[in-house]
């Protein structure tokens, strides 16, 4: 794997150590409280960041552009402030909540940068 194929899927293991580190953790301690945390860090975290993996690493040429790069950067960067600000604010820290909120918007960046990128495989489909 290179380039953003190869970011995104280093990307991807990272999350499902933690979420899965945080699942075990809930499960042991009877407490879900950070089940939203817990999911979407394996959803949206692991499995996303997979399928993106998977889609450069299918697509190199696309794979290896300045978007793609930039792609795994927005997306990267607003998706662990999602859950970590996710995990601070179900912990009872309710002033974080507009951090999240802008991380969610620059999440939905991300897919829609991503969505650009894809555009060329949909055409020559
Ligand atoms: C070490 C392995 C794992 C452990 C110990 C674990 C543990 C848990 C626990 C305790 C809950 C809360 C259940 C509840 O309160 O109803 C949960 C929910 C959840 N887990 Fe995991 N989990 C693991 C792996 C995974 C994986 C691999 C995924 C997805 C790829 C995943 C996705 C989810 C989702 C989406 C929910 C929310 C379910 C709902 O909305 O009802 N988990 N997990
Ligand atoms: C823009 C980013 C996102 C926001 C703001 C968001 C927000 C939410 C909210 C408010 C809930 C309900 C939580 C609750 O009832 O406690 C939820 C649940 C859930 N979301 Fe998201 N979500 C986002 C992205 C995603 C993505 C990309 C995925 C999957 C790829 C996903 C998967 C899930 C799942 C599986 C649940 C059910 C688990 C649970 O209840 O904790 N979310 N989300």
């Amino acid at each position: 794997m290179k380039g953003a194929a190869r970011q995104f899927f280093i990307l991807a293991i990272a999350y499902a150590v933690v979420g899965m580190a945080l699942g075990i953790y809930m499960a042991a301690s009877h407490n879900h409280a950070q089940m939203p945390t817990h999911a979407h860090i394996m959803v949206a975290g692991w499995l996303m960041s997979s399928v993106f993996a998977f889609f450069y690493h299918l697509f190199p040429e696309i794979g290896a552009r300045p978007m793609a790069r930039a792609h795994f950067w927005i997306q990267a960067v607003s998706g662990v402030v999602l859950v970590s600000s996710l995990f601070v604010l179900l912990n009872g820290t309710e002033a974080i909540e507009p951090l999240t909120a802008l991380a969610s918007f620059g999440f939905l960046a991300g897919m829609l940068v991503f969505i650009w990128n894809a555009l060329p495989v949909l055409r020559t489909a």
